[in-house]
Protein backbone atom coordinates (compact mmCIF):
# COMPACT_ATOMS: atom_id res chain seq x y z
CA UNK A 1 0.00 0.00 0.00
CA UNK A 2 1.31 3.75 -0.59
CA UNK A 3 2.40 5.88 1.60
CA UNK A 4 -0.13 7.98 4.20
CA UNK A 5 0.70 11.43 4.36
CA UNK A 6 -1.32 13.38 7.19
CA UNK A 7 -1.46 17.31 6.37
CA UNK A 8 -2.88 19.32 9.15
CA UNK A 9 -4.34 22.96 8.05
CA UNK A 10 -4.97 21.17 4.65
CA UNK A 11 -8.08 22.70 4.13
CA UNK A 12 -6.60 25.75 1.97
CA UNK A 13 -3.67 27.73 0.26
CA UNK A 14 -0.40 26.40 0.72
CA UNK A 15 -1.98 23.26 2.68
CA UNK A 16 -4.33 22.56 -0.05
CA UNK A 17 -1.43 22.83 -2.55
CA UNK A 18 1.07 20.24 -0.44
CA UNK A 19 -2.02 17.68 -0.35
CA UNK A 20 -2.33 17.88 -4.21
CA UNK A 21 1.55 17.56 -4.46
CA UNK A 22 1.37 14.53 -1.90
CA UNK A 23 -1.20 12.80 -4.02
CA UNK A 24 0.71 13.32 -7.05
CA UNK A 25 4.00 12.02 -5.54
CA UNK A 26 1.65 9.01 -4.74
CA UNK A 27 0.72 9.33 -0.87
CA UNK A 28 -2.62 8.55 0.65
CA UNK A 29 -3.70 11.91 2.19
CA UNK A 30 -5.63 12.76 5.38
CA UNK A 31 -6.30 16.22 5.45
CA UNK A 32 -7.19 18.21 8.63
CA UNK A 33 -8.55 21.67 9.08
CA UNK A 34 -10.39 23.14 12.11
CA UNK A 35 -12.72 24.19 8.36
CA UNK A 36 -13.83 20.35 8.03
CA UNK A 37 -15.82 21.77 5.21
CA UNK A 38 -12.75 22.95 3.37
CA UNK A 39 -10.64 19.56 4.24
CA UNK A 40 -13.11 17.75 2.76
CA UNK A 41 -13.85 19.58 -0.57
CA UNK A 42 -9.77 19.31 -1.15
CA UNK A 43 -9.94 15.54 -0.41
CA UNK A 44 -12.85 15.08 -2.50
CA UNK A 45 -11.48 16.77 -5.79
CA UNK A 46 -7.84 14.52 -4.94
CA UNK A 47 -10.61 11.52 -5.05
CA UNK A 48 -11.87 12.66 -8.37
CA UNK A 49 -8.65 13.64 -9.96
CA UNK A 50 -6.52 10.59 -8.52
CA UNK A 51 -8.49 7.24 -7.33
CA UNK A 52 -11.33 7.19 -4.67
CA UNK A 53 -9.33 6.31 -1.68
CA UNK A 54 -6.56 8.47 -2.46
CA UNK A 55 -7.57 11.28 0.53
CA UNK A 56 -10.05 11.49 3.00
CA UNK A 57 -11.13 14.89 4.87
CA UNK A 58 -11.00 15.37 8.76
CA UNK A 59 -12.41 18.21 10.78
CA UNK A 60 -9.72 19.40 13.82
CA UNK A 61 -9.01 21.97 15.97
CA UNK A 62 -5.22 21.22 16.40
CA UNK A 63 -5.05 23.61 19.82
CA UNK A 64 -7.32 20.62 21.21
CA UNK A 65 -5.92 17.82 23.10
CA UNK A 66 -9.39 15.19 22.83
CA UNK A 67 -9.99 16.69 18.83
CA UNK A 68 -6.14 15.55 18.22
CA UNK A 69 -6.52 12.61 19.95
CA UNK A 70 -9.67 11.88 18.26
CA UNK A 71 -8.07 12.68 14.63
CA UNK A 72 -5.37 10.25 14.88
CA UNK A 73 -7.82 7.82 16.42
CA UNK A 74 -9.93 8.15 13.17
CA UNK A 75 -6.90 8.64 10.71
CA UNK A 76 -5.30 5.61 12.02
CA UNK A 77 -9.02 3.38 11.50
CA UNK A 78 -9.23 4.69 8.00
CA UNK A 79 -5.14 4.01 6.65
CA UNK A 80 -3.66 1.81 9.45
CA UNK A 81 -0.50 3.68 9.16
CA UNK A 82 1.18 7.25 9.19
CA UNK A 83 4.51 7.97 7.20
CA UNK A 84 4.47 11.57 7.18
CA UNK A 85 2.94 14.40 9.34
CA UNK A 86 2.94 18.02 7.94
CA UNK A 87 2.01 20.80 10.17
CA UNK A 88 1.03 23.57 7.79
CA UNK A 89 -1.72 25.20 10.26
CA UNK A 90 -1.11 28.57 11.33
CA UNK A 91 -2.17 31.90 12.34
CA UNK A 92 -0.81 35.61 12.02
CA UNK A 93 -1.95 38.40 14.36
CA UNK A 94 0.00 41.41 13.52
CA UNK A 95 0.08 44.94 15.88
CA UNK A 96 2.75 46.69 17.38
CA UNK A 97 4.07 45.29 20.74
CA UNK A 98 2.29 48.71 22.85
CA UNK A 99 -1.11 47.07 21.63
CA UNK A 100 -1.18 43.87 21.39
CA UNK A 101 -4.12 42.06 22.49
CA UNK A 102 -3.04 38.74 24.71
CA UNK A 103 -6.13 36.93 23.18
CA UNK A 104 -3.94 37.29 20.01
CA UNK A 105 -0.93 36.60 21.69
CA UNK A 106 -2.51 33.44 23.14
CA UNK A 107 -4.01 32.19 20.08
CA UNK A 108 -0.37 32.87 17.79
CA UNK A 109 1.00 30.60 20.35
CA UNK A 110 -1.80 27.89 20.27
CA UNK A 111 -2.31 27.60 16.80
CA UNK A 112 1.34 27.68 15.68
CA UNK A 113 3.24 25.89 18.21
CA UNK A 114 0.53 23.60 20.52
CA UNK A 115 -1.08 22.51 17.28
CA UNK A 116 2.39 21.20 16.85
CA UNK A 117 3.43 19.87 20.08
CA UNK A 118 0.04 18.13 20.01
CA UNK A 119 -0.31 16.39 16.58
CA UNK A 120 3.63 15.53 16.70
CA UNK A 121 2.66 13.82 20.07
CA UNK A 122 0.03 11.98 18.96
CA UNK A 123 1.07 10.78 15.54
CA UNK A 124 4.53 9.61 16.60
CA UNK A 125 2.79 7.40 18.66
CA UNK A 126 0.98 6.00 15.74
CA UNK A 127 4.78 5.58 13.58
CA UNK A 128 6.02 4.18 16.70
CA UNK A 129 3.27 1.42 17.14
CA UNK A 130 3.71 0.45 13.72
CA UNK A 131 7.00 0.35 13.09
CA UNK A 132 7.35 3.08 10.93
CA UNK A 133 10.28 5.53 9.62
CA UNK A 134 8.46 7.96 9.31
CA UNK A 135 8.97 11.82 8.72
CA UNK A 136 7.43 15.34 10.93
CA UNK A 137 7.29 18.19 8.86
CA UNK A 138 6.19 21.35 10.45
CA UNK A 139 5.14 24.15 8.38
CA UNK A 140 7.51 27.61 9.77
CA UNK A 141 8.94 30.50 8.87
CA UNK A 142 11.77 32.86 8.18
CA UNK A 143 9.93 34.90 11.58
CA UNK A 144 10.99 31.49 13.42
CA UNK A 145 14.86 32.67 12.98
CA UNK A 146 14.87 36.45 13.06
CA UNK A 147 12.04 38.59 15.04
CA UNK A 148 9.16 40.21 12.70
CA UNK A 149 8.19 43.76 13.35
CA UNK A 150 4.90 43.91 15.30
CA UNK A 151 4.11 39.95 14.52
CA UNK A 152 5.60 39.32 18.37
CA UNK A 153 3.08 36.42 18.76
CA UNK A 154 3.75 34.64 15.20
CA UNK A 155 7.79 35.00 15.82
CA UNK A 156 7.78 34.21 19.23
CA UNK A 157 5.22 30.85 18.25
CA UNK A 158 7.66 30.01 15.36
CA UNK A 159 10.23 30.39 17.04
CA UNK A 160 9.29 28.12 19.76
CA UNK A 161 8.83 25.39 16.53
CA UNK A 162 12.54 24.90 16.17
CA UNK A 163 12.95 24.01 19.64
CA UNK A 164 10.01 21.57 19.44
CA UNK A 165 11.17 20.55 16.58
CA UNK A 166 15.48 20.06 17.80
CA UNK A 167 13.60 18.45 20.39
CA UNK A 168 11.53 15.69 19.18
CA UNK A 169 14.19 14.90 16.48
CA UNK A 170 16.20 14.11 19.98
CA UNK A 171 13.18 12.09 21.32
CA UNK A 172 12.70 10.06 17.94
CA UNK A 173 15.62 9.48 16.68
CA UNK A 174 15.65 6.15 17.89
CA UNK A 175 12.92 4.70 16.27
CA UNK A 176 14.19 6.22 13.04
CA UNK A 177 11.47 9.04 13.01
CA UNK A 178 12.95 12.20 11.25
CA UNK A 179 11.78 15.87 12.29
CA UNK A 180 12.11 18.96 10.45
CA UNK A 181 10.85 22.53 9.98
CA UNK A 182 10.49 24.57 6.45
CA UNK A 183 11.62 27.88 7.12
CA UNK A 184 9.62 30.22 4.39
CA UNK A 185 9.84 33.15 2.88
CA UNK A 186 6.79 35.57 2.39
CA UNK A 187 3.94 33.55 0.41
CA UNK A 188 3.09 36.82 -1.48
CA UNK A 189 -0.25 35.84 -2.83
CA UNK A 190 -1.39 33.91 -0.10
CA UNK A 191 -4.42 34.94 1.79
CA UNK A 192 -2.03 35.32 5.06
CA UNK A 193 0.68 38.25 3.42
CA UNK A 194 -2.60 39.41 1.45
CA UNK A 195 -4.34 39.78 5.26
CA UNK A 196 -1.37 41.44 6.45
CA UNK A 197 -0.37 44.08 3.62
CA UNK A 198 -2.79 47.57 5.32
CA UNK A 199 -0.59 46.50 8.52
CA UNK A 200 2.87 46.21 7.08
CA UNK A 201 2.16 49.51 4.57
CA UNK A 202 1.18 51.69 7.70
CA UNK A 203 4.60 49.99 9.39
CA UNK A 204 6.38 51.31 6.20
CA UNK A 205 5.17 54.53 6.02
CA UNK A 206 4.13 53.36 1.87
CA UNK A 207 0.97 52.74 0.37
CA UNK A 208 -0.70 49.25 0.24
CA UNK A 209 0.53 48.36 -3.55
CA UNK A 210 3.87 49.20 -2.85
CA UNK A 211 4.28 46.33 -0.28
CA UNK A 212 5.10 43.62 -2.11
CA UNK A 213 7.44 45.08 -4.58
CA UNK A 214 9.17 45.63 -1.01
CA UNK A 215 9.18 42.66 0.15
CA UNK A 216 10.44 41.39 -3.27
CA UNK A 217 13.17 43.59 -2.74
CA UNK A 218 14.73 42.32 0.36
CA UNK A 219 15.02 38.51 -1.03
CA UNK A 220 18.70 37.98 -2.92
CA UNK A 221 17.07 35.54 -5.20
CA UNK A 222 13.92 38.79 -6.12
CA UNK A 223 10.85 37.11 -5.76
CA UNK A 224 8.29 35.74 -3.24
CA UNK A 225 8.22 32.25 -1.71
CA UNK A 226 5.92 30.23 -4.35
CA UNK A 227 3.86 26.70 -2.55
CA UNK A 228 6.13 24.77 -4.97
CA UNK A 229 9.30 25.62 -3.39
CA UNK A 230 8.25 24.62 -0.54
CA UNK A 231 6.69 21.24 -1.73
CA UNK A 232 9.72 20.58 -3.90
CA UNK A 233 11.52 21.04 0.06
CA UNK A 234 8.98 18.50 1.58
CA UNK A 235 8.92 15.89 -0.69
CA UNK A 236 12.82 15.61 -0.08
CA UNK A 237 13.11 15.60 3.50
CA UNK A 238 10.07 13.12 3.18
CA UNK A 239 12.27 11.21 1.45
CA UNK A 240 14.51 7.82 1.92
CA UNK A 241 17.00 10.27 0.38
CA UNK A 242 16.96 12.50 3.43
CA UNK A 243 17.56 9.89 6.02
CA UNK A 244 20.51 11.35 7.28
CA UNK A 245 19.09 14.42 8.10
CA UNK A 246 16.99 15.12 11.49
CA UNK A 247 16.20 18.35 13.46
CA UNK A 248 16.63 20.74 10.95
CA UNK A 249 15.11 24.21 10.38
CA UNK A 250 15.53 24.45 5.92
CA UNK A 251 15.37 28.01 4.99
CA UNK A 252 12.85 28.20 1.75
CA UNK A 253 13.58 32.14 1.30
CA UNK A 254 15.53 32.64 -1.77
CA UNK A 255 18.47 33.92 0.03
CA UNK A 256 17.05 36.36 2.76
CA UNK A 257 18.01 34.17 5.53
CA UNK A 258 21.05 32.37 5.80
CA UNK A 259 21.76 31.12 8.99
N1 LIG B 1 1.39 33.00 3.95
C1 LIG B 1 2.67 33.32 4.16
O1 LIG B 1 3.19 34.33 3.64
C2 LIG B 1 3.52 32.43 5.01
C3 LIG B 1 4.89 32.73 5.14
C4 LIG B 1 5.68 31.91 5.92
C5 LIG B 1 5.11 30.82 6.56
N2 LIG B 1 3.78 30.55 6.43
C6 LIG B 1 3.23 29.40 7.15
O2 LIG B 1 2.63 28.51 6.22
C7 LIG B 1 1.56 27.82 6.86
C8 LIG B 1 0.31 27.90 5.97
O3 LIG B 1 0.02 29.28 5.78
P1 LIG B 1 -1.14 29.73 4.78
O4 LIG B 1 -0.72 31.01 4.18
O5 LIG B 1 -1.52 28.59 3.90
O6 LIG B 1 -2.30 30.04 5.86
P2 LIG B 1 -3.89 29.91 5.73
O7 LIG B 1 -4.45 30.79 6.82
O8 LIG B 1 -4.36 30.17 4.34
O9 LIG B 1 -4.16 28.39 6.07
C9 LIG B 1 -4.01 27.91 7.38
C10 LIG B 1 -4.94 26.74 7.55
O10 LIG B 1 -4.81 26.33 8.92
C11 LIG B 1 -6.11 26.03 9.40
N3 LIG B 1 -6.15 26.18 10.85
C12 LIG B 1 -6.13 27.33 11.58
N4 LIG B 1 -6.29 27.05 12.88
C13 LIG B 1 -6.38 25.70 12.98
C14 LIG B 1 -6.58 24.82 14.06
N5 LIG B 1 -6.71 25.28 15.32
N6 LIG B 1 -6.65 23.51 13.81
C15 LIG B 1 -6.56 23.03 12.55
N7 LIG B 1 -6.38 23.82 11.48
C16 LIG B 1 -6.31 25.14 11.69
C17 LIG B 1 -7.00 27.06 8.72
O11 LIG B 1 -8.38 26.66 8.76
C18 LIG B 1 -6.42 27.08 7.33
O12 LIG B 1 -7.03 26.12 6.49
C19 LIG B 1 1.39 28.44 8.24
O13 LIG B 1 2.01 27.64 9.20
C20 LIG B 1 2.11 29.76 8.11
O14 LIG B 1 2.60 30.23 9.34
C21 LIG B 1 2.98 31.31 5.67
Amino acid sequence: MSDVAVVVGGGQTLGAFLCEGLAEAGYRVAVADLNGENASKVASSLNDKYKTGTAKGFQVDATCEESVKALATSVAATFHQVNLLVYSAGIAKAAPITHFPLNDFELSLQVNLIGYFLTAREFAQIMIREGIKGRIIQINSKSGKMGSKHNTGYSAAKFGGVGLTQSLALDLAEYGITVHSLMLGNLLKSPMFQSLIPQYAEKLKIKPEEVESVYTAKVPLNRGCEYQDVLNALLFYASDKASYCTGQSINITGGQVMF
